[in-house]
């Protein structure tokens, strides 16, 4: 892109700020300044303006999760149809690993962390420990995807080659990375982190797909047969992975995609619930769940938006393909952006500062045929770490992991 080109595009979404240190670059600074220009979706900007407006729902019901009992009661049919279809190599893990962890506070990727306290022990490493049972189990190697962003990758993958995958087949650890957008103040200004370059975050979790697509990925999908892939979060260090119960309920269930859920801890809990929409399969965020909704029963006294997800999916890739194109809603999320203050300071702001532009995982179920909530135990399978300390932070995922007798 010409200067003069760059100018045009930025005067049409009134960002012409970003040329304010254009003189001051090297040859190549400026070159690397205009390309960026280039590439950067301005048109999610205006999003800014209508944040924490709530998106217009349909008519959301409750949808029934298959309970623990049901589970129990079927464990060994389950199990034993999820082995056949591991071992067939028609399964893949996705691990989501691009975000900032913010709430975190470290610089690291999230994955990196150290959650032991007498020896060491990376979340990473709880990750590969937890798929690396079902290895065990199944007796055949899993491909495992493993999203990164910009911000994340080098040293993400300088981290697990470091450790030898903890005992992974490397061979079969896959890397990509995820799609970038900008990040604005609240009027949807875009900010410089430096003076040649514009502020970008990871674009959400929700382009996990497509990024896989982009980086040449589902050739080999394809080629090795995977029709299931199983998607989770980097920052759950009791889940279960390409677990072959939950695999062989959503394929004995014949549906497309099965969701790993819990109980709520109370009817307020800050997570998402399965429902339906429409008729579809969805998920209600827990703002949009009304006092009503929170404290309504089916007849057996069982609150019915009450299984909450904790973002482990098990996609089938047909019907990933099939939805590929539609555009999932973009979220605009209020978080920490460093940015250049006028005199050209890098400042490192300790309060949200500007919005963030996501797309999400969740946002793909409703457009999926059907779906089947799975609960699992949340002492033995929900151990977030989001925070340092408090709720779904260390402190309580050590507690867990202790619980489920892991040596700290
Ligand atoms: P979170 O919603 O916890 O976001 O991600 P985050 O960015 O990691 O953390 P905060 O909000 O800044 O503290 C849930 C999962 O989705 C992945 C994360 O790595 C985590 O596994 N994710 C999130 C991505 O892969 N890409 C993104 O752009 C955002």
């Amino acid at each position: 892109m010409t200067l003069s080109q760059a100018k045009d595009k930025l005067k049409k979404y009134g960002q012409e700020h970003l040329l304010k240190y254009y003189d001051q670059l090297s040859a190549p600074e400026q070159e690397a300044l205009l390309e960026q220009i280039d590439a950067t979706d301005m048109s999610v900007l205006d999003a800014c303006e209508h944040r924490g407006k709530p998106a217009g729902r349909g008519v959301i019901t409750p949808l029934t999760a298959m309970q623990l009992t049901e589970i129990e009661a079927n464990r060994e049919s389950f199990t034993a149809t999820g082995l056949e279809v591991i071992r067939a190599g028609r399964v893949g893990a996705v691990l989501l690993a691009g975000g900032m962890g913010t709430r975190l506070g470290a610089d690291d990727p999230k994955g990196t962390f150290n959650v032991g306290v007498t020896r060491d022990l990376y979340i990473f490493e709880c990750l590969f420990r937890n798929l690396l049972d079902v290895i065990r189990q199944a007796d055949t190697w899993i491909h495992l995807f493993v999203m990164t962003s910009d911000k994340n990758h080098e040293a993400t993958l300088k981290f697990l080659t470091e450790h030898d995958y903890f005992g992974y087949n490397g061979e079969y650890v896959h890397f990509f990375r995820q799609e970038m957008a900008p990040a604005a103040d609240y009027h949807g200004k875009i900010y410089l982190e430096e003076k040649g370059k514009l502020s970008t975050s990871p674009n959400g979790n929700g382009g996990w797909f497509i990024s896989m697509k982009k980086a040449g990925l589902l050739e080999l999908v394809h080629s090795e047969g995977i029709q299931w892939l199983n998607v989770f979060a980097v920052d759950n260090v009791l889940q279960r992975i390409a677990d072959p119960c939950f695999v062989g309920a959503t394929v004995q269930k014949k549906c497309v995609v099965g969701a790993k859920v819990v109980r709520k801890s109370d009817p307020h809990e800050k997570v998402g619930v399965m429902c339906l929409e429409d008729g579809r399969p969805s998920i209600v965020e827990y703002y949009e769940l009304t006092e009503e909704m929170a404290q309504a029963k089916d007849e057996n006294g069982v609150p019915v938006y009450y299984f909450g997800v904790i973002l482990n999916y098990l996609f089938s890739v047909a019907e990933l393909e099939r939805i590929m194109e539609k555009r999932l809603p973009l979220h605009v999320v209020e978080k920490k952006i460093p940015y250049l203050d006028d005199s050209g300071r890098l400042i490192k702001p300790t309060e949200p500062n500007g919005c963030k532009f996501e797309c999400l995982v969740l946002d793909m179920i409703h457009e999926m045929e059907s779906c089947l909530p799975y609960e699992v135990e949340r002492d033995r399978e929900f151990a977030p770490i989001k925070n340092m300390t408090g709720v779904d932070s260390v402190e309580s995922a050590r507690a867990l992991l202790q619980k489920n007798g892991v040596l700290l």
